[in-house]
């Protein structure tokens, strides 16, 4: 089974994959964290860095590799969970390439819905602990602006093929972990 867990920054992406991984035994796939730990990569770290510093989404030939090598060494679980990945239409045509190749497909794509202030809210709070370099008012608006105009509208890609589910991430960590396992549950 592979998922999608989808919303804007601060939506609770993260917070719920790994829940649903530990819950399902899926891979936890996150394109953020896996950007974050390569800052250090001799070849790539220094670029890598400057995009995820300014907030803006690193260029696909990078993530889409990034994204694939991780996938190609980490198969032997019952398949991933997609957390801030895809972002834009051509990551998702070679996510769904990707999974034609190894004969599986996405069976759903959950979007945690919250308003841009709450969303704020929430990464303001984050970023007193976080150590995030992004996670500050300027960025994060930034942010919240590329998922506006880049990364939401492939919603549409995945309505059109029946795969969309939205969920209301306003509320507590707890109800969103039931609503997203009832979904589940009933694409099993
Ligand atoms: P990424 O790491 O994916 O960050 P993001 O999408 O901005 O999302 P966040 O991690 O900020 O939020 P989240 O939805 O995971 O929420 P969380 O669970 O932490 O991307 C960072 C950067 O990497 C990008 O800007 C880009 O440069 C690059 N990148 C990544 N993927 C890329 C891609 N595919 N293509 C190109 N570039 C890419 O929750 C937020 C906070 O709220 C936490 O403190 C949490 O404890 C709290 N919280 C969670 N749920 C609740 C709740 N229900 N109620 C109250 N508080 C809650
Ligand atoms: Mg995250």
């Amino acid at each position: 089974m592979n998922i999608i867990i989808f919303g804007p920054p601060g939506a609770g992406k993260g917070t719920q994959a790994e829940i649903i991984a530990k819950n399902k035994k899926l891979n936890h796939l996150s394109s953020g964290e896996l950007s974050r730990q390569m800052i250090n990569d001799k070849v790539l770290g220094e670029k890598i860095k400057k995009y995820l510093d300014s907030g803006n989404l690193i260029p696909n030939p990078i993530i889409i590799n990034i994204v694939e090598k991780y996938i190609q060494e980490n198969k032997q679980k019952n398949g991933f969970i997609f957390d801030g990945y895809p972002r834009n239409i051509g990551q998702a045509h070679a996510l769904d390439k990707l999974a034609k190749e190894h004969n599986t497909t996405i069976d759903l794509v959950i979007n945690l819905q919250l308003s841009e202030s709450e969303a704020l809210k929430r990464i303001m709070l984050r970023g007193q602990s976080s150590g995030r370099s992004d996670d500050n008012l300027e960025i994060t608006k930034k942010r919240l602006k590329i998922y506006r105009e880049r990364t939401k509208p492939i919603l549409d890609y995945y309505q059109q093929q029946k795969k969309l589910k939205t969920i209301n991430g306003k509320k507590t960590i707890t109800e969103i972990s039931q609503d997203i396992k009832n979904l589940i549950d009933k694409i099993k």
